[in-house]
């Protein structure tokens, strides 16, 4: 059975993780600003381990008590995910004034979205062949993150490029469990406070059901290619209100293929975007898809 892979085993989980004293931690500098919090690159230099650079996320000095919650959320489900090569591991955390500190690896090459707007830029120097096969590579290893992340019993809610980060390498892991949750047995996560919701990543149930299962993941899939292979362009580019984006995804209409797109990866996010949920492809299928795609070109 090709689909059974055997790095989607459950391996030993992460459940003990270091917390390092905060004079361990030196700030070195801001790597991003939001809404909600700050992410810094510190070194941590600790007495029982080769000191080394880390990300650290922590929430803003005017942080409700709401934002703080949320962090520690955050830090107790990456807990329980085993690592995995594409998605961002957690070294640690730490704790600053009663506030929770995470520490996740730093990956040089800052998050995917600005990846793919700077290689926009230069992009005519090169040919369209490279370009594709780096495009269809990140698609694979997005695939694989998430598939482990789903075989897990974890949605991320929040799938998009800028929450995909690069390493030195060019790795793609996947990053940021700030709207994730354990979905347990029943597979499905129904809320009736949608909050600050990445609106233009939403399939048709959540946006209009608030019914939230890994087949809402599999639809901010195929929009997280469309951006990748658009480098970087914002979902339906023409729409500029909530509500014309709200309309639109209503109507059942999807979003033309982009222009430096092969057709095989459009089949993809197609088939990402069924209006039936149930027949959209799971993860591990749309690996073997992104698979065949980067065979095809070899
Ligand atoms: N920006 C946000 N998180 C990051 C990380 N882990 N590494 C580098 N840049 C980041």
């Amino acid at each position: 059975d090709r689909n059974a892979r055997p790095d989607a085993v459950v391996h030993k989980s992460n459940l003990r993780v270091r917390e390092y004293p905060m004079e361990a931690i030196d700030v070195k500098k801001t790597l991003g600003s939001g809404e909600f919090g700050d992410v810094i690159l510190v070194k941590v230099n600790d007495d029982d381990s080769v000191p080394f650079n880390a990300a650290a996320k922590k929430v803003k000095d005017n942080a409700s008590r709401e934002d703080v919650r949320a962090l520690k959320r955050e830090l107790e489900l990456m807990k329980q995910l085993p690592r995995h090569d594409n998605v961002v591991e957690l070294l640690g955390s730490s704790t600053y004034n009663g506030n929770p500190i995470i520490l996740v690896e730093y990956l040089s090459l800052g998050d995917l979205y600005n990846y793919l707007v700077r290689k926009r830029k230069n992009y005519i120097q090169k040919s369209d062949m490279t370009i594709s096969k780096e495009f269809a590579k990140f698609g694979w290893q997005i695939a694989r993150g998430m598939e482990h992340i789903s075989l897990n019993k974890f949605l991320h809610r929040d799938l998009a490029a800028r929450n995909v980060l690069l390493s030195a390498n060019k790795v793609c892991k996947i990053s940021d469990f700030g709207l994730s949750r354990d979905v347990g047995p029943k597979e499905m996560y129904s809320t009736k406070s949608p909050g600050r919701l990445p609106i233009r990543c939403m399939s048709p149930e959540a946006l209009f059901h608030n019914i939230y299962t890994t087949k809402n993941d599999v639809w901010a899939y195929g929009i997280l290619l469309w951006e990748i292979l658009t480098f970087g362009a914002t979902p339906y580019p023409r729409l500029t209100t909530v509500h014309d984006v709200r309309n639109h995804v209503k109507s059942g209409r999807l979003m033309d293929k982009p222009e430096h797109c092969d057709e095989d990866i459009y089949n993809v996010m197609q088939e990402c975007w069924k209006q039936n949920a149930e027949e959209r492809p799971t993860f591990s299928k749309l690996v073997s898809k992104m698979e065949v795609i980067l065979q095809r070109d070899t």
